[in-house]
């Protein structure tokens, strides 16, 4: 069976995890992505968070699956001439550097338009054109420019970040989505084009019902959040809404048996209006089903913290996986809080290749997270990052046809590094 991207080039001059998220899902799909690293350093999250002692960390091991690795050092004359043959062999060049570090380089959108009219040049940046566009941006900084960290968190406490890479993997996914965009526009106008993702813009787009929530607060209280019901008045913003579904079906995380001592002993649980009957019945409550007070949505909102009381006592005399068995075949939607142990544990998710088990020369079996999307055409094996500069023969060799005798040069003029084999 044939890849997706069969056939597609990418010139993969990310590093950390923005920009490798997007170039390792490109792999999946069958893209060939060649790393170009630092000599002598490459991404510098090879060595960030390191558990065995000079072996690639996790942390670039699981976000640069299934790509081939080449050092050279872009600033120097020789390695200049390696990358402008990259760009015209190249059918995207995916770029997550500080602002204005690929024009410093020598390589504006001017010059690689010139070298490769058919390139697509995809960028992420922190923020897009504005006031703060020429700053360097982490996960947590776009989590918080980009309204994530003042709607997370409980009422009356301080704003909180999500365990949810939404700033980088979030962005990641943005920008492949517009690189494979650009790459099916150039099958008819056979032009390349720039395709930008900023942080910043990426979690606004995941917040998007925050936002709407701000323009429902002029019209008056948001009555599906808890604070409506404890009277507590709104204020000009879209305020921390805890743990409250941001649906319009009201939904809590409410304790299970063990919550004493197993912090992760709880269930989210959804009072879904059409199965509002079945929630009464399972939780012993059949008076509410036809009592006005009850019986309807907008009659539950001012009591969500009685109601959620009284299914919490019912919950917590059971385990959320008890929860499930029993809700599921009611259609009353609930969800376990699932630690990730008991992820990692999950024999489905590996059955799916949603979690899977990679073996890496130097450190050996490891857990990663295989792809998340899965196309019924386009199988992924999901295959072990590579070795710094693993790759930086059969590159220089196969894919730029450099001589022997080019090699030997740009090996000699040092821009390649050490070859590690
Ligand atoms: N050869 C020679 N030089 C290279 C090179 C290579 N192969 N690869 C990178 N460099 C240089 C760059 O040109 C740059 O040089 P300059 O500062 O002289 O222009 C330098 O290495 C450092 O690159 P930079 O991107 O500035 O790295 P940093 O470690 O200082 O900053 C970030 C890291 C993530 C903060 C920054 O890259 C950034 O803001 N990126 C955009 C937003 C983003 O993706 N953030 C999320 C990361 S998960």
């Amino acid at each position: 069976m044939s890849k997706a991207l069969e056939g597609i080039k990418i010139l993969d001059f990310t590093h950390v995890q923005s920009g490798p998220t997007c170039t390792q899902l490109l792999a999946w799909f069958g893209a060939d992505v060649i790393k170009v690293e630092r000599p002598g350093f490459g991404d510098a999250t090879r060595g960030q968070l390191r558990d065995i002692p000079d072996v690639d960390s996790l942390y670039f091991t699981m976000l640069n699956h299934n790509k081939r690795s080449i050092e050279l050092n872009t600033k120097d004359e020789t390695g200049k001439e390696v990358l402008i043959r990259l760009i015209k062999t190249c059918d995207v060049l995916v770029e997550n550097f500080a602002p204005g570090a690929l024009d410093r380089m020598g390589f504006t959108w001017e010059r690689i338009q010139e070298l490769n009219p058919s390139m697509i040049l995809a960028s992420i940046k922190g923020f897009g054109p504005g006031p703060f566009e020429d700053c360097k941006v982490y996960e947590n900084i776009a989590q918080c420019a980009g309204g994530s960290a003042s709607t997370t968190g409980m009422l009356g406490d301080v704003p909180l970040v999500t365990g949810a890479q939404i700033g980088d993997s979030g962005t990641g996914l943005h920008l492949a989505l517009g690189i494979v965009t650009a790459l099916f526009h150039r099958t008819h106008s056979g032009k390349g084009q720039k395709v930008t993702a900023a942080m910043q813009d990426g979690v606004l787009n995941l917040c998007r019902v925050k936002l709407r929530d701000q323009q429902r607060l002029a019209h008056g209280p948001l009555d599906e959040y808890s604070q409506f019901g404890e009277n507590i008045p709104f204020g000009d913003a879209t305020p921390r809404a805890g743990n409250d579904s941001g649906g319009g079906q009201p939904g809590r995380i409410l304790k299970c048996k063990g919550w004493e001592t197993d912090p992760d002993a709880y269930t989210y649980f959804i009072t879904q209006a059409a199965v509002w009957k079945n929630v009464c019945d399972v939780i012993g409550k059949a008076e509410w089903k036809e009592d006005p007070d009850w019986s309807t949505p907008k009659a539950r909102l001012p009591r969500l913290n009685q109601m959620f009381g009284a299914i919490e006592d019912w919950t917590m005399t059971k385990t959320k996986f008890e929860v499930m068995e029993i809700c599921n075949p009611l259609n009353i939607p609930v969800g376990p809080i699932l630690s990730m142990k008991e992820i990692s544990e999950e024999q489905s998710l590996r059955d799916t290749g949603t979690i899977v088990e990679v073996d890496h020369p130097e450190r050996g079996k490891y857990l990663s997270v295989g792809n998340p999307v899965k196309l019924s055409g386009s199988p992924v094996e999901v295959l072990r990052s590579p070795l710094l500069a693993e790759h930086t023969d059969e590159i220089l060799l196969d894919v730029l046809n450099y001589s022997a005798k080019e090699i030997a040069e740009i090996k000699a003029s040092g821009v390649v590094g050490e070859v590690k084999s």
